[in-house]
């Protein structure tokens, strides 16, 4: 059985969808006031939280998370608005185990604002891709997207809920084809 851990940091509701269908072993958000910790609690999901200005460093950082990581002996990191970049300490130790959800249709917006910068374009569609994670950013080997249209009566906050809808659907069925069980 595979074992899985989520990376989040402000709200979680990705979090939430993937612990409500998948057992989560924990949760962890670098932001110690994340609402996604209050979502943990609620679901009874072990959840840590530390920051990177409390480190040294960022490798020193990573190698705190790779401790629990392998204390909780984790087979897949799913990264759920992890919004940090992930460095070398935590890539050499679990590359290969670590996927990614972005808010866009990559190669196309990657980046922090994936959904605003599509919108910004002016697209006819954009869409919502996960991903391995490897040293670039938003550039690993692509598992499986989606297309969302943008329409014409679309507002941000109507594009975005929309993209957000697809975004939960996908974890579901990329956990599903990884071979992690359900609940
Ligand atoms: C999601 O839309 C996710 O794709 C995005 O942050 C949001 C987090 O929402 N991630 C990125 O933009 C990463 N580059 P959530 O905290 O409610 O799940």
């Amino acid at each position: 059985m595979k074992k899985i851990a989520v990376f989040a940091s402000g709200n979680g509701s990705n979090f939430q969808v993937i612990a409500e269908q998948f057992p989560v072993e924990f949760v962890f958000s670098d932001h110690r006031d994340a609402f996604v910790l209050e979502r943990a609690n609620q679901l009874r999901v072990k959840s840590y939280a530390f920051e990177l200005k409390e480190f040294e460093n960022k490798a020193d950082y990573e190698a705190a998370l790779v401790e629990l990581l392998q204390e909780h002996q984790i087979d897949l990191v799913c990264l759920a608005g992890y919004m940090k970049i992930v460095g070398s300490t935590l890539l050499s130790a679990y590359e290969g185990r670590i996927i990614n959800i972005h808010p866009a249709y990559l190669p196309e917006f990657p980046g922090a604002h994936g959904i605003e910068d599509a919108w910004q374009a002016g697209v006819e569609q954009s869409g919502v891709t996960i991903h391995w994670v490897d040293s670039g950013v938003d550039t690993g080997k692509i598992i499986q997207q989606v297309r969302v249209p943008r329409l014409a009566e679309d507002t941000l906050e109507s594009f975005e809920a929309r993209i957000h809808e697809a975004e939960y659907r996908l974890y579901l069925e990329v956990l599903d084809s990884l071979g992690v069980d359900r609940k």
